[in-house]
């Protein structure tokens, strides 16, 4: 069979790492790294800065027929190697799906937030993520996919891993009482991932759990989950009324077997 090419942009960071593993051993897949030299020795591994390095000779090294952008890093750089991408993408066949965020969302605060709403961001990373889209809309459609994460959680997410020392060291746990979000975890967030890629699937899909959860109650029944902790919290109200950064699904709907609840996602941590 004729496998597709995959590479992966940020292939060794959480988000990049967790797609990596899912696609692999299905699809020829390639990835970069910057600073994490555990990597260095994989031959489906390319460094690449994106301070540094012409993302136009990863391309070429790597010919891909997907890239799958899920990088940090230096803000103008991001926009550059983006803008740079956009350019290979009008040459080739080639398609991207870039891991965007619920923070392009962020100035929106009283309610939540559908596929096909008008972004608009009060902070720097949301604004970044909307320029990056924006460039990506200017493209033909069948070129790109917008892929809205929320908060991901997981095992071996560095958010719980914080959560676990934090409980380890007894120091303060962080809740937002105030705010309403979706999640997701890093399992159902690759499978859908590669349900998109295999299917060609284009356009912009919000990848969050299907409802809403307070911040503090999900943190907590989280919490309950790893075992019998009593933690010290620490409640941060950021305003008096409640805020929403959600980013749910409506007009672009996974099979049923993709999606996922917020209870799901608890029920999904396992004991330290
Ligand atoms: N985690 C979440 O909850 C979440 C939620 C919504 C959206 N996202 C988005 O998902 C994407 C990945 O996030 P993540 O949580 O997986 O972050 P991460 O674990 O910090 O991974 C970032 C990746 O970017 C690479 N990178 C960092 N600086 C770089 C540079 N100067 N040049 C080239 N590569 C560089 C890292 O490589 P090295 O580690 O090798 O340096 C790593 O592979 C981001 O775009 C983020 O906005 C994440």
């Amino acid at each position: 069979m004729d496998k597709k090419k995959i590479l992966i942009l940020g292939a060794s960071g959480f988000v990049g790492n967790a797609i990596y593993k899912e696609l692999c051993s299905y699809f020829d897949t390639y990835g970069t790294y910057c600073s994490n030299r555990s990597f260095a020795k994989n031959k489906q591994f390319l460094r690449y800065d994106i301070e540094e390095d012409d993302i136009f000779k990863v391309l070429e090294k790597v010919k891909p027929d997907v890239i799958v952008s899920s990088l940090r890093g230096n803000f103008p750089a991001q926009i550059q190697a983006h803008q740079h991408l956009m350019e290979y993408l009008m040459q080739t066949d080639t398609k991207l799906y870039f891991i965007s965020s619920a923070n392009v969302f962020d100035a929106y605060s009283k309610y939540p937030s559908y596929e096909h709403d008008k972004t608009l961001s009060l902070s720097v990373y949301g604004r970044l993520k909307i320029k990056i889209e924006n460039m990506m809309m200017r493209l033909p459609k069948g070129k790109t996919a917008i892929l809205r994460v929320p908060m991901v959680f997981g095992n071996a997410s560095p958010r719980i891993k914080e959560i676990k020392e934090n409980i380890a060291n007894k120091e303060p746990i962080e809740v937002f009482p105030n705010l309403i979000i979706n999640v997701t975890n890093d399992d159902r967030l690759t499978q859908q991932i590669h349900y998109l890629i295999n299917r060609n699937k284009t356009g912009i899909y919000h990848l969050g759990s299907n409802d809403l959860i307070q911040h503090e109650e999900f943190i907590k029944e989280v919490i309950e989950h790893l075992g019998n902790y009593h933690p010290i919290y620490k409640r941060v109200y950021t305003t008096n009324e409640d805020r929403y950064l959600a980013a749910l699904p409506k007009d672009n709907i996974l099979p049923r077997n993709l999606r996922i609840s917020c209870q799901e996602i608890i029920e999904h941590h396992l004991p330290v």
